[in-house]
């Protein structure tokens, strides 16, 4: 192990959790067994032309069916943390009605094995992957689907909560609100800033909802919210380059962050929205500012925002990953030092931080030197952040096993375990090899010293 894997452990305290992370859309496979239902994004890959090599998530890592295997895996990294979500469909086919024993009990058996193994069992209620029969009666646009969401947070709660480390509600809503229903490139695929805007309103609703049913049938997993954020620079110094920025900040961090942790949505994007701004009625606020015990940041990349054509990083000389994302460690420490300053911030976790690269599986070897700097500058960056006095507690990887990268197909290769497709056999990188390689460092600083050692 180099010294400067060494020196970097060094600079994380005792109780940090280092974690890997998937979704269950994008590895589980299985998506017509056992009495799962489907989800808009079962329904949305077999539209023409939206997934980029025509794919969908029915085999994807086959996860469902290698549950004992890939658990093996994970606990070979030395990892103290795994980050999985539930996928609604396979434990309420209909996102109402009958709950799916055969569904629970493979969220069962994972939770087990995984405690079995020493691993902590960090859970997502939502990432992305809503019924499709709750899609046919409004989806997100209708704010019955907020209350569903409750009773399926509630059910799992009530089956799950006392072995999971930790309960997400949502996994970025940004993304779900923005790209789902606006951009319209993500699931159900709609083009409407009017409705992305109502659907970001009600997700954000159905979390503060969700938080209050769990406390009230005394759930004791800690409890919060996973936000997709990136600092937004303007592309120049001008002053209209500055005010798009600060209103694609506004639309990005503040909209939720003030949601969240203030009760009130910024005046300047509500402006900006007129008429598209949400309905929302009495109450909701109060209810969306429910205490968090802990704050998830899903950190990829800065954005650049100006009134020009958008910059293009490749062609400014940047370095950039396989997804065309701005390598920019310095965005993670400078993001998480303002939101520390700019609210009250819970506990702190990084759930979700990596990279694609065109990875070469080359006689059972992937050498991913750029994927192994990728996490080396970040988990810098954080520990900068750390030290700034950002209560950080917690890192994970995105991803464990390459996947199915939702609009991208299995174009991106995300893991730090390469999977073939046609196989299913998995090969640790040399970045997953690496990143044990940290763990174990602050796993051996963390055993107590022989006598007079
Ligand atoms: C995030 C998603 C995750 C994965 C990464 C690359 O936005 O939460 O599922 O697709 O991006």
């Amino acid at each position: 192990m180099s010294a400067v894997a060494r020196a970097l452990a060094g600079r994380f305290p005792r109780e940090f959790v280092w974690g890997v992370a998937t979704s269950a859309y994008q590895i589980e496979g299985a998506a017509h067994e056992d009495g799962r239902g489907d989800s808009i994004w079962d329904e949305f890959c077999r539209r023409p032309g939206v997934i980029k090599d025509g794919s969908n998530g029915d085999r994807a890592c086959d996860h469902y069916h290698r549950v004992d295997e890939d658990v093996d895996l994970i606990a070979g990294l030395g990892v103290r943390a795994y980050r999985f979500s539930i996928a609604w469909p396979r434990v309420q086919a209909r996102g109402e009605g009958a709950w799916n024993e055969k569904g629970f009990a493979f969220y069962e058996r994972l939770v087990d094995r995984l405690l079995a193994r020493g691993i902590a069992p960090y859970l997502t209620l939502y990432h992305w992957d809503l019924p499709q029969a709750l899609q046919e009666k409004g989806g997100w646009t209708s704010r019955e689907t907020t209350l569903r969401f409750a009773e399926y947070a509630s059910e799992v709660g009530r089956r799950l909560g006392d072995r999971v480390a930790s309960i997400a509600t949502h996994n970025e809503p940004w993304i779900v609100a923005i790209l789902g229903h606006e951009a319209g490139i993500f699931a159900p695929g709609l083009r409407s800033q009017k409705v992305a805007m109502q659907v970001a309103h009600h997700l954000l609703l159905s979390h503060g909802i969700a938080l209050e049913a769990l406390r009230s049938q005394g759930c004791r997993a800690p409890l919060g919210i996973v936000l997709n954020q990136s600092p937004i620079h303007p592309a120049t110094d001008s002053p209209e380059d500055r005010a798009k920025a600060r209103l694609d900040d506004g639309l990005t961090i503040r909209w939720y962050m003030d949601a969240l942790l203030l009760g009130r949505y910024p005046d300047d994007v509500l402006s900006f929205l007129g008429e598209d701004a949400p309905r929302v009625l009495e109450g909701d606020m109060d209810a969306i500012r429910r205490p968090l015990d802990f704050l998830g940041i899903n950190y990829y990349t800065r954005n650049v925002s100006g009134t020009g054509a958008p910059l293009d990083p490749v062609a400014a000389g940047k370095e950039v990953t396989d997804m065309g994302w701005e390598v920019f460690p310095r965005g993670l420490s400078e993001l998480l030092i303002r939101l520390h300053r700019d609210y009250r911030l819970p506990p702190v976790y990084i759930m979700e931080n990596g990279a694609a690269y065109r990875d070469q599986l080359v006689d059972g070897r992937v050498a991913d030197v750029d994927r192994i700097r990728y996490l080396q500058s970040h988990i810098a960056a954080m520990a900068d952040a750390l030290e700034a006095g950002v209560d950080l507690r917690g890192y994970f990887v995105w991803s464990l096993l390459d996947n199915f990268e939702w609009a991208d197909g299995y174009s991106k290769r995300f893991g730090l375990i390469h999977v073939d497709y046609e196989t299913q056999r998995r090969t640790l990188k040399d970045s997953a090899i690496w990143y044990r390689g940290l763990c174990g460092e602050h796993a051996g600083m963390l055993a107590p010293r022989v006598a007079g050692g």
